[in-house]
């Protein structure tokens, strides 16, 4: 009893000085001294009296800034919607800016050593594997198989049967995320999670995946993250969740990998069959295919999510989308785009890119320099420090994209007809230069395939298309809320 009532007072004692402690050293770092009036506005959420989203603000401060950066003393975060500044951090100075142990710490329980969360030779390696095996044309293939095959059997049905129950609404959010999730589980694992059938069952590898994905999101907002690692190590609330839902996810990769050692690689040609005749360690491979599912997952269905809200405020887009796809493709809708058909399908990449141009599902993206720097705007930028660029931001710069900048306008991404891509400095939706995402090619046949087969098909009417999009604190841009619409068939020629 005694021993139990001493353990508890150490206990105790142990836990109030490291908080404080903790607390003391994110004063420190916070640098509460600093009374500018953006960190001011900053520390007294002041800002959020007049714009919605923490982004909308830095927007309308990178806006104002005369060289397009700012800088947030209290987080030691600089903040650039400058494109040579961009170029300079992702591609000239490169290895000066990786992302740093403090990221790789957030997201590492879950990620390990995967590609998304590793710098330096680690890094290197797997880009290397990794590129070359989505080069392929085989994986290519495969790629547009996974996807024709949930959109036919699932998105199309889907959307039908909410279309038959005149009136219904359906959340395009979460339709998104299960499609999306479906389809990069397939490709990277060749398992398949059966999210989008009818009955929308949740399934534990999704709910185990998206609980992890937000909980490691909101080890990011922990005001210091001696929070989160004393929560980790005394296994308690949020962190306890998280190491159950990562053993989840990890319990179901591995099995898949177990099986698939003694069944040997698969002749589909998933990214996982592809990349277990390089590794041995299965661990390592388990990690590197859990990085694709992040990467993969979120941000495309963030991407179809937004581009709907769009088109529903802008029917005149969905009107040419619909008359350039008669065009190429013949009025019958009897098959989807083929990767023929892509090629030709200019003004609906356009429609996609400008879409992302105003909601890019990665909203910012940071780095941490590993010396003392100067940007090219003359910005100073000290050894450690946040460096963020921002694709928000950026995608409403007067300065990048003229006058009508806030507009949604396809038409700016046209030249003689053609698609013309922007500078990915400009447009760092993908990021760009020396890491540029892996899955640029293979999501954007992705969303034209599904965006174009729902557009054919329905009338999509987001409920509330005025409305000005609430995003919830996480690692990809999603609608707190969602975004209800409401679907009707289409009169169109079987
Ligand atoms: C609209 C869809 C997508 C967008 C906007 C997007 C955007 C991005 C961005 C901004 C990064 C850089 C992140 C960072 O380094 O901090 C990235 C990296 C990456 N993306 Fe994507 N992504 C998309 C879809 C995909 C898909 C479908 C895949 C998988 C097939 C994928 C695979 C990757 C990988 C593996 C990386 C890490 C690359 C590296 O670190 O070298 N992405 N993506």
């Amino acid at each position: 009893m005694e021993l139990q009532a001493s353990f508890c007072f150490l206990f105790f004692t142990f836990t109030a000085v490291f908080s404080l402690f903790s607390l003391s050293l994110f004063i420190l770092r916070l640098k509460p001294c600093c009374n500018c009036d953006v960190c001011t506005a900053f520390i007294n959420r002041s800002w959020a009296a007049e714009f919605v989203n923490l982004s909308d603000w830095y927007t309308h401060l990178l806006r104002k800034s005369p060289t397009g950066t700012i800088h947030l003393h209290v987080l030691n975060n600089i903040i650039t919607a400058n494109p040579d500044n961009v170029e300079y951090m992702i591609k000239t100075n490169f290895d000066n800016y990786p992302k740093g142990k403090a990221f790789s710490a957030i997201l590492g329980d879950l990620l390990g050593r995967g590609i998304f969360n590793v710098d330096g030779n680690c890094w290197r390696f797997q880009r290397k594997m990794a590129s070359l095996e989505l080069g392929s044309l085989s994986i290519r293939s495969h790629a547009l198989s996974v996807v024709v095959e949930e959109i036919e059997s699932r998105l199309i049905p889907f959307f039908s049967s909410v279309a038959d129950k005149d009136g219904d609404v359906l959340d395009l959010q979460d339709i998104f995320r299960r499609f999306s999730f479906d389809s990069i589980c397939k490709f990277s694992f060749g398992l398949d999670p059966g999210s989008l059938k009818p009955s929308l069952p949740v399934s534990d590898l999704e709910s185990a995946f998206d609980l992890s994905s937000k909980l490691c999101a909101e080890r990011g907002l922990a005001p210091t993250p001696l929070v989160w690692k004393m929560k980790r190590l005394f296994n308690l609330g949020s962190e306890k969740k998280l190491k159950e839902s990562i053993k989840i996810v990890k319990r179901m990769a591995d099995q898949v990998i177990k099986t698939r050692r003694v069944t040997g690689p698969s002749s589909n040609n998933d990214l996982l069959s592809r990349f277990m005749g390089s590794i041995s360690d299965d661990d390592y491979l388990r990690d590197i295919v859990i990085s694709f599912l992040l990467a993969g997952r979120d941000t495309v269905a963030s991407a179809l999510t937004s581009f709907f809200l769009l088109l529903s405020q802008n029917p005149k887009v969905v009107e040419k989308i619909r008359e350039e796809s008669d065009r190429v493709m013949g009025t019958t809708l009897d098959t989807l785009a083929s990767f023929g058909d892509l090629r030709h399908l200019h003004y609906l990449r356009a429609a996609l890119h400008e879409s992302m141009r105003l909601y890019p599902p990665v909203q910012f993206d940071s780095k941490f320099a590993e010396q003392d720097d100067v940007l090219p705007d003359g910005t100073f930028v000290r050894r450690g420090s946040r460096v963020t660029y921002h694709p928000y931001a950026m995608g409403r710069m007067e300065r990048i994209w003229g006058p009508d900048s806030l507009e949604f306008k396809p038409d700016r991404w046209i030249r003689d007809g053609m698609f013309k891509p922007e500078s990915a400095y400009k447009y760092p939706v993908y990021q760009g230069g020396v890491r540029v995402c892996l899955g640029k090619e293979m999501s954007l046949m992705e969303m034209q395939i599904a965006s174009l087969s729902l557009i054919r098909r329905f009338d999509v009417r987001v409920v509330n298309p005025s409305q000005t999009l609430r995003f919830s604190p996480g690692l990809t841009a999603n609608v707190s809320g969602g975004l209800p619409a409401v679907v009707r068939r289409r009169d169109v020629p079987e």
